[in-house]
């Protein structure tokens, strides 16, 4: 069977590595062409001499002396910047480019795959949520393909396989409520930087964990399943489940409901979009029903995590809001790892920089990235004051 090439950008996170597990799990099904990361040299470098890739691309700049000197003797093409990852994208004869960089930055390198017809296996839904009505036309012109690797989108789109398109009723995606789900409000400006890393059911880079703790992450994906299932958001209910087993389920017009269960490891999905369309033995992700006696559903508190309506608010306005709800969170949440805020704070920004910056309703990218520009300008602003 002819192995699959594939593009890994956003290699060194952890979506980045746990993809790479997937591929050595199957030795001989995939050739790895390029990797890239933002600064991680030492370990962008342990995977070149695994995954032999022919070309690596490092977006900081100033790393790169580190990356060519250590590589001084190796039959490796090396690329610097931002422009030049999307060099990697173009390449011929690659099957799938895997997008698992964090925030906003994967938006260009995702227009650009579906732009060259190629298939997008998509971690990044900020590019969605930010880039929103930019992608179906361009899937559609250029027959590109968006495969979600997001475990809940992987589930819905799991479970569409079985109805039609006019069968659907709603989507109702699981959240596990992250680690605040049972602290009351009233604690909520004392939570400090390592209680918010710690989610209770998944193991993910920290900006992603952050997102999970104030539910801004179900919002980032509400507006994500919106775009690549093309369903309004007022069809899309989100529902709290602790366990984080039952990762997303489809409503029917019959009003069927059918889940997608699987024990939290997200190289489950990874392997359903990298095999996708078929299915392949995997020795990971068994579920035991005697560990998992209770599964438990319950609304989310609205109150509590604001972010949630507001993201709903969001994607209602459409146009650039998605993108200055996304840009204005990516500020705060640094702030709030860098200790310069406090958690609640997180919300605060993105509904101040909301009520700044002027939303321009059909844009184009010129229009999303000035959005991007100015939401992040005023957030560093409000980070100071
Ligand atoms: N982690 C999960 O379980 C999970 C689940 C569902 C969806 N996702 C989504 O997947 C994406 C990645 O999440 P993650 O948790 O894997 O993040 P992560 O662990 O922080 O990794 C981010 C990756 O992106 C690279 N990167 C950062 N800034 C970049 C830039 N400007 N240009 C190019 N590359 C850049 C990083 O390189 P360096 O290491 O060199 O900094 C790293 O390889 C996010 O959109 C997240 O929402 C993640």
């Amino acid at each position: 069977m002819k192995s699959k090439k594939l593009v890994i950008l956003g290699s060194t996170g952890s979506i980045g590595k746990s993809t790479l597990e997937v591929i050595q799990a199957h030795p001989g099904r995939f050739d790895v062409v390029a990797l890239a990361a933002h600064s991680n040299v030492d370990l962008l470098i342990k995977q070149y001499e695994i995954f032999k890739p022919e070309h690596l691309c490092l977006v900081n700049e100033n790393k790169e002396q580190q990356l060519r000197e250590q590589l001084k003797d190796k039959k490796v093409n090396i690329l610097i910047g931002e422009k030049e990852l999307l060099q990697l994208v173009k390449l011929d004869d690659v099957d799938i480019v895997v997008n698992a960089i964090v925030g906003a930055s994967g938006l260009k390198a995702s227009l650009e795959t579906v732009s060259k017809g190629k298939v997008l296996a998509l971690a990044n839904k900020e590019s969605l949520v930010c880039g929103g009505a930019l992608f179906p036309p361009l899937v559609k012109k250029y027959g590109a393909k968006i495969l979600p690797i997001d475990s809940e989108h992987s589930a819905i789109w799991q479970v569409l396989t079985c109805g039609k398109e006019n069968e659907i009723k709603r989507l109702i995606i699981t959240a596990s409520g992250g680690p605040f789900r049972n602290l009351p409000f009233e604690k909520f400006s004392t939570i400090d930087v390592n209680q918010a890393l710690h989610h209770p059911t998944w193991s993910m880079g920290p900006k992603i964990t952050i997102d999970s703790a104030t539910m801004v992450n179900k919002g980032l994906e509400i507006i994500e399943a919106s775009v690549l299932f093309s369903i309004p958001t007022e069809k899309i209910k989100v529902v709290i489940h602790p366990q984080s087993i039952v990762h997303s389920m489809v409503e029917f017009i019959d009003s069927s409901i059918i889940a997608q269960l699987s024990r939290p490891d997200m190289k489950l999905p990874i392997t359903y979009a990298l095999f996708w369309p078929a299915r392949v033995l995997s020795d990971f992700g068994e579920l035991k029903f005697e560990q998992y006696t209770e599964l438990t559903f319950e609304p989310p508190d609205i109150k509590k995590f604001r972010a949630l309506k507001i993201a709903y608010e969001v994607a209602e306005q459409s146009g650039t809001a998605p993108a200055i709800f996304n840009a204005a969170n990516e500020v705060a949440v640094q702030g709030f790892l860098d200790s310069a805020i406090n958690f609640l704070k997180i919300t605060d920004i993105i509904e101040d920089t909301l009520g700044k910056i002027k939303v321009v309703s059909q844009p184009n990218l010129d229009d999303i990235l000035d959005a991007d520009k100015q939401a992040r300008n005023w957030a560093k602003k409000l980070l100071k004051g």
